[in-house]
């Protein structure tokens, strides 16, 4: 799909790295000449990440001088600024990122009168303030400097309209987006784009076990799709990569859907009504088919 140097000499900080979508990614990435680092909390889990995608691309870009490491892991909390800081400085004691993908985040299903504030604070900690951490850490620095950057926040398809049952978070997850097309305009004639991606359901361990806790409710979320399936990490990694090449260089402030379309599928007012209807019902809804009037005859 793309040009294998397509991210040659790009520098790409992915948070929440080490698994699900933003390990798909970091692979992407890799393969397309990117040097990559990966941060999450758990030291383990980025190690083995490391490990799996050195070995998995041959060690990164073959067209680089085949030395030089590729993937870098570091742990660290996004919702501790100041741990925040420590890691983004020492990425640039080696060099500038050019992007930053805020993809880390938390969730889980509740009813929000059980919540309590120490729920709320931890997923909107880990997402909308540990968004807010990267991106201030990054985007002085680049102002500062006058280095290009690119911003990928990874949000959901819930933001405008928000959603029952995780309301930590659909409001964080509404700021970043708001963040996203802020900063789009306020930085964009500084040389920093912003963009976003809103994926639909995509099978990752971190999501579906916390969102989907039974089997057979895959499959009702699958019949809620235009598609009739969930989107792939492959998929998502794909738009990713595009997104923060400089191919996509003139795309700032947006916020790209990619669900199959499930979101347009479920706003629409006639969509389940129609699906209800019978064969014999949609008939009498047609127009009746009248014979065809004679054609008047002329007067001589
Ligand atoms: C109610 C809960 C809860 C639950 C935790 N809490 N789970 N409350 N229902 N299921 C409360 C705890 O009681 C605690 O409150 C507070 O939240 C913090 O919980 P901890 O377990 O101490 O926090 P921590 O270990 O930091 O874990 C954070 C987490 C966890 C967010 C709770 O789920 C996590 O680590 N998630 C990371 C990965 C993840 O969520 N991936 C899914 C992303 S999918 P007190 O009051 O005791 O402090 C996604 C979009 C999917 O975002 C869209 C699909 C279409
Ligand atoms: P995931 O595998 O659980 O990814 C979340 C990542 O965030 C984990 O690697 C986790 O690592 C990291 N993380 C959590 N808290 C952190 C913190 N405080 N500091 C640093 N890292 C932290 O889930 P996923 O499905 O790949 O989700 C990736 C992104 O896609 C998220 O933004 C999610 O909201 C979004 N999304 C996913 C779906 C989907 O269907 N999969 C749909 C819509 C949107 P540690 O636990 O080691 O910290």
């Amino acid at each position: 799909m793309f040009q294998k140097d397509l991210l040659q000499r790009k520098r790409i900080l992915i948070t929440g790295g080490g698994t699900g979508l933003g390990k798909a990614a970091a692979q992407r990435f890799l393969e397309l000449g990117a040097e990559v680092y990966i941060c999450g909390r758990r030291q383990e889990v980025l190690a083995a990440t490391e490990r799996e995608l050195h070995e998995r691309t041959g060690g990164g870009n073959k067209n680089d001088d085949g030395r030089k490491k590729m993937i870098h892991s570091l742990a660290c909390d996004v919702r501790d600024a100041a741990a925040v800081e420590a890691m983004i400085e020492s990425i640039w004691a080696d060099d500038p990122l050019d992007v930053l993908m805020n993809n880390a985040a938390g969730n889980f299903l509740a009813r929000t009168e059980d919540l309590s504030l120490g729920a709320f604070q931890s997923v909107i900690g880990i997402v909308l303030m540990g968004t807010l951490h990267t991106t201030m850490a990054c985007g002085r620095r680049w102002l500062a400097t006058g280095h290009k950057g690119v911003v990928l926040n990874i949000t959901t398809t819930y933001t405008t309209t928000g959603s029952a049952y995780v309301v930590p978070s659909a409001v964080a997850k509404a700021g970043m987006q708001a963040l996203t097309r802020s900063l789009a305009v306020e930085w964009g004639n500084r040389g920093i784009r912003m963009n976003a991606i809103a994926p639909g359901p995509i099978p990752t361990e971190g999501a579906f076990s916390r969102l989907l806790p039974r089997p057979e409710l895959e499959v009702e979320a699958k019949k809620r799709n235009p598609l009739g399936r969930f989107g792939t990490t492959e998929e998502f990694a794909n738009l990713a990569a595009f997104l923060v090449s400089d191919g996509a260089g003139y795309i700032n402030g947006e916020v790209v859907t990619m669900d199959g379309g499930e979101w347009l599928q479920g706003a629409g007012e006639f969509t389940a009504l129609g699906r209800e209807l019978t064969e014999k019902e949609w008939e009498t809804m047609r127009p009746k088919k009248t014979a065809p009037k004679p054609a008047s005859r002329r007067p001589e």
